[in-house]
């Protein structure tokens, strides 16, 4: 019988510690295109699983209040609040993350290369310090593509990014989103 307990009670401890949080109440209409665990299956949609817990609640407020847009997005944002925006940006920021992986090794090299000039603010290897500063590793490759080409021609508003893709195009922008894709989140 003492064995049978102890059994059970470390088979809830296991169990305990492997399960993650369930979703908030707030966050279950997110599943449909970030996925149930965060990590999305569409490569223009991005991950949220793992991703930083202050950039995740500064880009909430930012499609909430208007500064960042996407009419895909902000029909979900529009009546949440700072508490339940802190809420679900910790949620997220504890799932694991998951490689998303691209595959053309040619691109990966040159997005290497050109990734000194990302490394000051995303860390070596795609993980920066800050705390309100994005991840890319591991990121949807068509989804990071794509931010760049919004930072450039402005439609997303960032003094940090503007100014570091100025120089560059899709050539370059395409080269980076492999390489930054495929790095272990
Ligand atoms: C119908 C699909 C859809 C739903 C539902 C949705 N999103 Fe999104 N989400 C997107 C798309 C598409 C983008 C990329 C927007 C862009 O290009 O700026 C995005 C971007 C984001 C970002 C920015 C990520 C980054 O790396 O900057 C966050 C954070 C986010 N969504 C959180 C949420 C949360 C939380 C919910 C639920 C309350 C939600 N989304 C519901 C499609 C969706
Ligand atoms: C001077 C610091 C700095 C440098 C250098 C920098 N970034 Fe950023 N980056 C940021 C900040 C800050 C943000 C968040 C912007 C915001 O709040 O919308 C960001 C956001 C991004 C995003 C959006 C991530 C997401 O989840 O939506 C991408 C993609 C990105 N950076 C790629 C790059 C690449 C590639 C390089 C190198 C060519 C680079 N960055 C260099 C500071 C920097």
């Amino acid at each position: 019988m003492k064995i049978l307990k102890f059994t059970f009670a470390a088979a809830l401890l296991i169990a305990s510690t492997f399960v993650f949080a369930e979703a908030p109440a707030k966050a279950r209409a997110c599943a449909s295109c970030h996925g149930a665990e965060g990590v999305s299956n569409n490569s223009l949609w991005p991950d949220l699983a793992g991703q930083k817990p202050g950039y995740l609640a500064i880009q909430l407020a930012a499609f909430r209040d208007g500064i960042r847009q996407n009419a895909v997005m902000d029909p979900f944002v529009k009546d949440l609040s700072d508490a339940d925006i802190q809420t679900i940006a910790t949620y997220y920021s504890q799932l694991p993350g998951k490689a998303a992986a691209n595959g053309d090794a040619a691109l990966v090299a040159k997005g290497e290369n050109l990734s000194a000039y990302c490394k000051s603010c995303h860390g070596m290897k795609g993980k920066p310090a800050a705390p309100v500063w994005p991840n890319l590793a591991g990121q949807q490759s068509a989804y990071l593509a794509q931010q760049l080409t919004a930072f450039k021609s402005g439609e997303r508003a960032s003094p940090h990014m503007q100014t570091v893709v100025a120089p560059f195009g899709e050539k370059e922008f395409a080269a980076l989103a492999a390489y930054y894709s495929q790095l272990a989140p």
